[in-house]
């Protein structure tokens, strides 16, 4: 079997990872891929954004199973264009991967099915926002309504600043067509959650948990940025509350999704705020997580390949999929400046020097003649596996703290509130 992944980051290394141990022994590619992905496969120097090269490659390579596993070709519709070729392909069709790629879509679907989120206001134009804004309540949080590498929401304390942040989207345009629209939403307090299910347009599979930290510094200080590690399983989340955010949460959408014509294929990743009224929807993205497919993936009872193919063939219900009780924990290793301006190529030190039993997952690097080099924001993560949470905290630092390149920095504190 040939299977071909798109992306190029740690989730997609996991990936690829999780494959290479399957008993289907597939030939692995992966466009673009990483240093990482290259070990386990062959990288095919194809972006995952050039969707008719990813077609014609795959027509060109006898694929026979497509794993679309990035944003933003879901939202260019890789999925639909490699299945209108006869191909085969996990992950949403455009269609349903507006659940991700319009906010405005999304909080519309959630509300006419009464499924539990923030309240908010659509606004195409920038007057009529700042209005609304003058006399909103406090604070508030601003998005665009397209896809904006995980930069586009602005959680603000005061007017003056949700006022800025309404001219960074809509008079600056910082980010593009994405600010056409705006949503301006209540803010949440509670404790954030990731939930995952794989699904095949109607059944789901049992969700696992993690907790993502996705501001640059400790103590939750910076910017944003894509996730800077994390711990999976949640433990706080009691049993009751999971069943209640499996069903009438996860599952329900997928019901709702097909009902309203666009059958939801691939995976489900609901972020949560678990708030004093219960689990509500802060959004819905259509794939796997990055930071927390690695944290998530080492720890399926299933083999992926399989999962993979039953969820196309609308056979996850057969499917025997179980989550590991055991714990990961995973710190990311970034460049200097990221998410902002960065330098790279840096040569990468200590890759050889890990513990047996952890695990390193590429994301931005790149082999340069038998060197490992810096080629991205986030380089690489370590991840420490436990029965628990704060054993495995342990693990990731010390595995973390062998790798070297210049101008490195990570997070101290991932899971410290756990331990
Ligand atoms: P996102 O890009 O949607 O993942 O949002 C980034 C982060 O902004 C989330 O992880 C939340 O911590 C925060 N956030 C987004 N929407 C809200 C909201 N309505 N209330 C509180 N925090 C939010
Ligand atoms: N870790 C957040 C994301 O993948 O969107």
């Amino acid at each position: 079997m040939r299977i071909l992944i798109v992306g190029g980051g740690g989730r997609e290394h996991a990936i690829a990872w999780k494959c290479a141990q399957s008993p289907i022994q597939p030939t692995l590619f992966v466009a673009p891929g990483n240093a990482g992905t290259a070990a386990l496969g062959e990288n095919v120097p194809i972006q995952a954004t050039d969707i008719d090269g990813l077609v014609a490659w795959v027509r060109g390579n006898a694929i026979d199973l497509t794993v679309v596993a990035q944003d933003d070709p879901l939202a260019l519709g890789a999925v639909d264009a490699l299945q209108s070729c006869g191909l085969t392909a996990f992950g949403p069709t455009q269609a349903a991967a507006k659940l991700e790629w319009s906010k405005v879509w999304s909080k519309d679907f959630m509300q006419r099915h009464g499924l539990p989120t923030a309240d908010f206001a659509v606004f195409d134009e920038r007057s009529a926002a700042a209005a609304y804004l003058e006399q909103t309540q406090l604070p508030i949080v601003l998005k665009p309504d397209g896809l904006t590498a995980g930069k586009g929401v602005f959680v603000c304390a005061t007017r003056e600043e949700a006022l800025q942040a309404l001219d960074t989207i809509m008079e600056s345009r910082a980010f593009g067509e994405s600010g056409d629209r705006i949503v301006i939403e209540e803010c949440l307090r509670g404790t954030e959650i990731s939930v995952f299910a794989f699904a095949d347009g109607t059944h789901i599979t049992p969700l696992a948990t993690a907790c993502d930290y996705k501001r640059a510094f400790d103590g939750d200080a910076g910017p944003n940025t894509g996730g800077m590690g994390g711990y999976s399983p949640a433990p706080f989340v009691d049993p009751e509350t999971l069943d209640y955010i499996h069903h009438e949460i996860m599952e329900r959408t997928i019901t709702l999704m097909a009902q309203e014509g666009h059958p939801y294929v691939g995976v489900l990743y609901g972020q949560l705020m678990l708030t004093n009224d219960g689990p509500r929807i802060v959004e819905f993205n259509v794939r796997l997580g990055d930071p927390e497919a690695q944290l998530i993936l080492p720890r399926l009872q299933a083999d992926l390949v399989t999962v993979f193919q039953a969820a196309v063939d609308g056979r996850l219900d057969e499917a025997d999929v179980t989550w590991d009780p055991a714990a990961t924990c995973g710190v990311v290793a970034a460049s200097g400046g990221y998410p902002g301006a960065y330098t790279t190529g840096y040569p990468i030190a200590g890759l050889d020097a890990l513990d047996d039993d952890a695990l390193l997952f590429h994301a931005g690097t790149d082999r340069v003649d038998d060197t490992v080099v810096t080629a991205g924001g986030r380089v690489l993560i370590a991840v420490g596996r436990a029965a628990n949470v704060p054993t495995a905290r342990q693990r990731a630092y010390d595995n973390i703290a062998r790798i070297t390149f210049e101008n490195a920095y990570y997070r101290k504190d991932i899971a410290a509130r756990e331990v």
